[in-house]
């Protein structure tokens, strides 16, 4: 199958850096007019500067290899910048197929050490420019009975790392919104999903081994750190061909999976459940080697209790 964008136009956040510039280079290349969004912000987020010039060096290399593509310089982190981004899109190119919600800045430290203000800032540009981006471009694509909304999430928030409690938490808020979106868009052909990276970019370079921890995979599967690895992916989830949604998708090493949200079947019983029963049936409770369930909704977790407990359904 060939995956390309014929006359559709794509946002890509955050696209400046190193994975979403990526995107946009390999989304314009298929054809797609793509709204290259980037306020050109310092890693952290901190301080006022800002450079025009991450957007406009990727429109550059789009525009030379003969692709259709226009800069956008706004923080996502406010509703009012995604809402110009989400304008660039229509003015330049008068409709919006797909969203790639990609923009991010990064904290990192032991958790005594991160401040509020560094929780607030990464809620600010990952939950809420996701939120801000996928907002604005809602009401046309549900006008038009097609979307693709494509969330940059991360292993430090499905996953968890000691050193990344900030960005995790925002990271796990950005798959909260996909896994409702994705609930509220599939009726209107609007398909949303989420992918995990692990890339070199500027955001990891900064990070020296062991600041995460221990990890002595990195250099075995470092030769498969290039954004290279992750943008299939990305290109696929936010084309026509990915027909499917409320996925999250790593990609880590040169390998693509599906990651999910499983519960086990554990123990059921009629009584109300005291601790003392929980501690008698704990490692039932926990057990995911005899059986587990992957809901589509939380409604849908609803319908496999009532079925495991041979109830009408
Ligand atoms: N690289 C990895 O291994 C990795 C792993 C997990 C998740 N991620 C996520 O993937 C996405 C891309 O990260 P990257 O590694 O390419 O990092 P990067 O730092 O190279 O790129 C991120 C870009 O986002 C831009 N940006 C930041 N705040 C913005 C805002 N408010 N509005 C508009 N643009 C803004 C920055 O200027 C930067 O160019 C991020 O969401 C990141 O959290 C990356």
């Amino acid at each position: 199958m060939q995956v390309s964008f014929g006359d559709q136009v794509v946002i890509v956040t955050g696209a400046g850096g190193g994975l979403g510039s990526a995107f946009a280079q390999e989304i314009a290349q298929r054809g797609g007019a793509v709204v290259v969004n980037d306020l050109g912000g310092s890693v952290t987020g901190e301080g006022e500067t800002t450079s025009r010039g991450y957007a406009d060096a990727v429109v550059e290399a789009i525009h030379g290899a003969g692709g259709r593509a226009v800069a956008n310089y706004d923080s996502v982190a406010t509703p009012e910048g995604a809402r110009r981004v989400f304008e660039a899109a229509m003015d330049n190119f008068g409709r919006v197929d797909a969203v790639i919600a990609n923009a991010g800045n990064m904290r990192f430290g032991d958790f005594e050490e991160l401040s509020y203000d560094d929780l607030n800032s990464l809620l600010a540009v990952h939950v809420g420019g996701s939120w801000n981006i996928a907002q604005a471009a809602w009401p046309e694509m549900k006008r038009r009975g097609y979307g693709r909304v494509v969330f940059a999430t991360s292993s430090g928030g499905t996953l968890g790392n000691a050193h990344l409690t900030a960005y995790g938490a925002a990271k796990g808020g950005v798959m909260g919104l996909m896994h409702c979106l994705a609930e509220a868009g599939e009726p209107h052909g609007i398909l949303c999903n989420a992918f995990m990276p692990n890339a070199i970019s500027r955001m990891t370079s900064d990070i020296k081994p062991g600041e995460l921890g221990d990890n002595p995979w990195a250099a075995t599967l470092g030769q498969h750190f290039a954004p290279a690895y992750t943008t299939g992916l990305v290109t696929y989830l936010a084309s026509d061909a990915c027909k499917t949604h409320h996925g999250i998708y790593s990609a880590l090493g040169g390998r693509i999976g599906r990651a999910f949200v499983g519960i086990a079947n554990g123990f059921t019983t009629d009584a109300p459940i005291d601790a003392e029963t929980v501690a008698a049936n704990w490692d039932l409770i926990r057990d995911d080697a005899h059986g587990y369930e992957i809901p589509k909704n939380n409604t849908d977790e609803w319908r496999i209790v009532a079925q495991q407990r041979g109830l009408a359904v």
